[in-house]
């Protein structure tokens, strides 16, 4: 059974990560969440001055990066990998709105992206992963086998990451969410190292009226194409 390696990129909250995960558990791979990663650097600067009143200090950032341990530690009871950072769990700090304003700008800095796609390429180099995030099937795995595009309408997807906050207790408005949703999505496209894009052989999926059990559906027919 040969093992590859699934690229799954798109914009904001279409359900990137819950796809990722049900693809990984059905295949018995590793789920990779890149986006964690990158906030959990934002959630650092933010603890240690280098994120001031939303503006983020990048010389700050860049000298701090050395002293970031990031890692994955699987948690049984969610059946997917919680991060840490120098050994404490951040998995719910790092979801906050607050760091999901800074996050894109902190993602934008070059030298933040070098040691995270090394740190990807690292994780992935047995195959049998499913990473998602925004740039893995153009930059993290260019030759990964099967690329997968995800989109969902912007009000759909900001629906979605607001019922997911309030459940959680966050005081959060739809407005600041759908917000957060556009302004995100533009930032990723328009940044110069690495913006979100579709590979020109991904294929796409827009779940904005589908079920994840259609979802899945869908996937195994790509899989099958794929290995
Ligand atoms: O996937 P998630 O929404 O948690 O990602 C948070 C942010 O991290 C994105 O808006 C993007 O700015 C950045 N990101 C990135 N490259 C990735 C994954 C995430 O730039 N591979």
């Amino acid at each position: 059974n040969k093992k590859i390696v699934i690229a799954i990129d798109g914009f904001s909250s279409c359900g990137k990560s819950t796809f990722a995960k049900a693809i990984a558990r059905r295949l018995g791979y590793i789920f990779i969440d890149t986006g964690a990663m990158y906030r959990a650097v934002t959630l650092y600067a933010l603890e240690h001055g280098a994120i001031r009143s939303g503006m983020v200090d990048e010389e700050a950032v860049v000298r701090l990066l050395p002293d970031i341990c990031i890692d994955f530690r699987f948690n049984p009871e969610r059946g997917a990998s919680d991060i840490y950072v120098d050994g404490d769990r951040v998995e719910g700090k790092i979801r906050t709105i607050e760091v999901s304003n800074c996050v894109s700008a902190v993602s934008s800095i070059c030298e933040v992206r070098a040691k995270l796609v090394a740190m990807q390429q690292q994780m992935g180099r047995r195959r049998g992963v499913v990473m998602d995030g925004r740039d893995i099937g153009t930059t993290v795995f260019p030759d990964a086998e099967l690329k997968i595009f995800m989109t969902a309408r912007p009000s759909v997807r900001a629906r979605r990451r607001y019922d997911e906050l309030r459940a959680k207790g966050d005081e959060v408005s739809y407005e600041e969410i759908l917000q957060n949703v556009l302004s995100r999505d533009k930032a990723d496209m328009t940044r110069a190292i690495s913006p979100l894009r579709k590979a020109d052989d991904a294929v796409v999926l827009d779940n904005s009226c589908m079920t994840v059990a259609e979802q899945m559906e869908w996937f195994e027919k790509e899989f099958r194409r794929a290995i």
